[in-house]
């Protein structure tokens, strides 16, 4: 192989990297739950937040809803029978916000929203939109 070549192809690989490990890591933490619409509410099974790990049931602490069209909703499991739902409309200028950790994060100017979608950090001034939701033993329902 050319020199050249060589040290071109490493310097490639260097810069694509983290960047295939963002993605990665960005594409293993996104769930998108099958829901139900019908009677303005959303229907999501419990179920949907367990999965296999190890031949292990495990449990998400949140799942993705998205309607066709709209922002996704993020499902969020506070505690035993509680859930809470936050659109993830930035409400600054309306970008989508990406969930890090426990905060939803705005990629277009930094606002940060706490897990209930309260707002911890502008140029966003109001919260994001939480929707009301309750459970029966086996569905989460979300009123949109
Ligand atoms: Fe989210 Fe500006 S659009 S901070």
């Amino acid at each position: 192989m050319e020199r050249r070549k060589f040290v071109k192809d490493c310097c490639m690989l260097a810069v694509g990297l983290p960047v295939l490990g963002t993605m990665l890591g960005s594409c293993t933490t996104r769930y998108f739950a099958q829901a139900n619409f019908s009677n303005d509410r959303l229907q999501v099974m419990k179920s949907e937040f367990q999965y296999l790990k190890k031949e292990k049931l495990v449990e998400r602490d949140f799942v993705f809803v998205k309607l066709e069209g709209e922002f996704p909703i993020c499902l969020y499991k506070e505690a035993e029978g509680n859930y809470s739902a936050s659109l993830m409309q930035c409400t600054h200028q309306g970008c989508e916000t990406h969930l890090e950790g426990k905060l939803f994060v705005c990629p277009c100017h930094g606002s940060e929203f706490a897990i209930d979608g309260k707002v911890l950090k502008g140029p966003a001034d109001s919260n994001l939109k939480t929707y009301k939701t309750e459970t029966d033993d086996e569905n989460i329902y979300i009123y949109i």
